[in-house]
């Protein structure tokens, strides 16, 4: 799945939300989260992103790898 970073945090420039065709990127206290079951990997997402916080799950650079968890987590225990 696509994964949300830290650049998104306070941002929440929310055109992601616009763009994303399954409707699988949600709202949460200071950042927004993408569902990775209900990603599709379409990348639209990454593209609108005007701070550039979205990132394919294998792109994520190192600093970031901690919000692949921290997205799974915002929707529940696996
Ligand atoms: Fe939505 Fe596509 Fe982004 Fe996944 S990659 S969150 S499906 S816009
Ligand atoms: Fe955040 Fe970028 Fe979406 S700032 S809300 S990930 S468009």
């Amino acid at each position: 799945p696509f994964v949300i970073a830290s650049a998104c945090i306070d941002v929440k420039d929310t055109a992601c939300l616009e763009v994303c065709p399954v409707d699988c990127i949600y709202e949460g206290g200071r950042t927004l989260y993408i569902h990775p079951e209900e990603c599709i990997d379409c990348g639209i997402c990454e593209t609108a992103c005007p701070v550039a916080a979205i990132h394919a799950d294998d792109r994520l650079p190192e600093e970031e790898r901690p919000f692949l968890q921290i997205n799974a987590e915002f929707f529940g225990p696996a």
